[in-house]
């Protein structure tokens, strides 16, 4: 029997009619270790009379969500090597989520062994008892935010795996346009929601000197944390709710700013589109910044780690190398890495534009100004705002 309870609702859940019910399914649960990820059977205890409404339409809607899809790389990752490296763990399995907060009975921190393949993010994660008594997630930029119930969650897996301080770290005090060969493109990792939401006081991005970047993005009561917006177990974003103070054909389609930010000087899209613009805006000028200014082509393919390859003859082909591969880039320089660093923690949030609109567009402007300055571009006469 598991008891679970609900960190920020009012409800005390039973799950027990969920697991465990057939006696060959209650001995398996005594063997293994409480470490053990919560699989769903293949066969139920799930009488509809035991199961309850509530929990009948929580699983409804988390079945088929992003967290219980196990066929996704973002679970099936490490089935070659049969357990979970603990450092990937905390992100990657509810068991090694509980692990690393210590709400399985070990001591708080990285899990102290591997953990095994097969987990999802599943319901005692968001669930676990003690969930409620974390107080604080540490970012990697070393902030602690301060969390609240079930905050405590989404931030922990969804801030990513770097910050701005790893680059400034990277470039140390190089000159701006000498190529170093010892650098590598640092990746922000994936669906960073939580890191971009916090803004310039959670330091995920690289600051450019001297500039002042919008903290966490506090919208407009009584939208406040992750799951004012998002379904806790479908994920989607309940827009029903966005109506109350939005215009639009959804989310992407919403806009409150008066001015436009990437020159074109429309109004009527959605700010999602002003950000997408500026993000290729800076693709581009990455791409003629590496041929004409550090020497050698650039080309981003999201399919392929480490994405960044070289393309030295500027045929807007990848070069490949003796093994018939891409060649990694590997003429990056302080202001390249940089900039790259940005455009893809930018564009790795698919929501950004609603996580911290403000945030996204700041780091954009100073990148494309900050690469303009060596290929003698005039920022100002783009028409860009900040
Ligand atoms: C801070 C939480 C966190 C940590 C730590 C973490 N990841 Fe992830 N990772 C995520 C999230 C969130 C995603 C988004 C999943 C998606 O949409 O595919 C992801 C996605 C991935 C993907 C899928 C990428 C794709 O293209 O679909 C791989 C592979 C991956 N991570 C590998 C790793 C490895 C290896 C480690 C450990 C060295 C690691 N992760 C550590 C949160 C994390
Ligand atoms: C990613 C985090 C997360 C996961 C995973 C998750 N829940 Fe929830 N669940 C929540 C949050 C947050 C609430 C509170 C919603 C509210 O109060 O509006 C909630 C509420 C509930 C409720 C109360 C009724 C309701 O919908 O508000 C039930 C029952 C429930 N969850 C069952 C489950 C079950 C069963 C699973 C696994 C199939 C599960 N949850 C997985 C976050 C999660
Ligand atoms: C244990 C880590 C973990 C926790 C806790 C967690 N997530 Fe996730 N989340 C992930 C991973 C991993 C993925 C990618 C899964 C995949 O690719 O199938 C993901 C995917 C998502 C997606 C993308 C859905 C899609 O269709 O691609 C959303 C939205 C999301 N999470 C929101 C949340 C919210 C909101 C919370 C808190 C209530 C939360 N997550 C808690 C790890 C986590
Ligand atoms: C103001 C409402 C709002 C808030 C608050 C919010 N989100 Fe989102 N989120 C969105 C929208 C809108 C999208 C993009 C949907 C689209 O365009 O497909 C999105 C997208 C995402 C995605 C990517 C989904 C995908 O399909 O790849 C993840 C992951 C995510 N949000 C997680 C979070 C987490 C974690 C938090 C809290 C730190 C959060 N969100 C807070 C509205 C919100
Ligand atoms: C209570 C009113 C309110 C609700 C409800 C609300 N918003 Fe907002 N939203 C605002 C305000 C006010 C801003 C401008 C805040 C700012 O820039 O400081 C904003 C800004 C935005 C922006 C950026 C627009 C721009 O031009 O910069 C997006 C995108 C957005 N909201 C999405 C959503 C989504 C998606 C939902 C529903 C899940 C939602 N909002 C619910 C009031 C609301």
């Amino acid at each position: 029997m598991r008891r679970i309870i609900v960190a920020t609702s009012r409800l005390l859940i039973t799950l027990s009619a969920l697991l465990a019910t057939t006696p060959a399914m209650a001995q398996q649960e005594q063997s293994q270790e409480a470490l053990t990820p919560y699989i769903l059977p293949d066969a139920g205890p799930f009488l509809p009379r035991d199961l309850g409404d509530e929990n009948n339409a929580a699983i409804a809607a988390w079945i088929g969500s992003a967290h219980a899809d196990n066929a996704s790389e973002a679970f099936r990752h490490w089935d070659d090597e049969g357990e979970i490296a603990p450092a990937c763990s905390v992100c990657h399995s509810g068991a090694g989520f509980r692990s690393f907060h210590g709400l399985d009975g070990s001591a708080p921190g990285l899990p102290q062994s591997p953990i095994p393949t097969g987990g999802v993010v599943d319901c005692a994660t968001c669930h676990a008892n003690g969930l409620a008594e974390v107080k604080a997630v540490t970012l990697p930029s070393g902030v602690a935010h301060p969390v609240q119930g079930v905050e405590a969650a989404c931030v922990t897996c969804h801030q990513g795996r770097s910050a701005g301080a790893d680059v400034e770290k990277a470039i140390a005090d190089g000159a701006p346009d000498t190529v170093n060969a010892e650098l590598r493109f640092i990746n922000p990792h994936y669906k960073t929601a939580a890191a971009t939401w916090l803004g310039g006081y959670g330091k995920a991005g690289y600051h450019y000197e001297g500039k002042a970047y919008s903290g966490r993005f506090f919208h407009a009561r009584p939208v406040a944390t992750c799951v004012s917006c998002h379904d806790p177990h479908g994920l989607e974003v309940k827009t029903e709710s966005c109506t109350t103070c939005h215009e639009g054909e959804g989310p992407r389609a919403f806009r409150i700013r008066k001015q436009s930010y990437d020159g074109a000087g429309n109004t009527a899209q959605g700010i999602r589109t002003d950000i997408a613009n500026n993000a290729e805006l800076l693709l581009r000028t990455l791409q003629d910044y590496s041929a004409e200014v550090a020497g050698v082509g650039l080309l981003y393919d999201g399919h392929s780690y480490p994405y960044f390859f070289t393309d030295a003859n500027g045929d807007g082909v990848a070069d490949t190398g003796d093994n018939g591969r891409p060649v990694n880039y590997a003429s990056w320089t302080p202001r390249s890495l940089r900039a790259a660093y940005n455009w893809k923690l930018v564009t790795a949030d698919p929501g950004i534009y609603a996580h911290n609109p403000h945030y996204a567009l700041e780091l954009l402007y100073d990148a494309i100004e900050d690469l303009n300055a060596p290929l003698g571009r005039d920022t100002a006469a783009m028409g860009l705002l900040r």
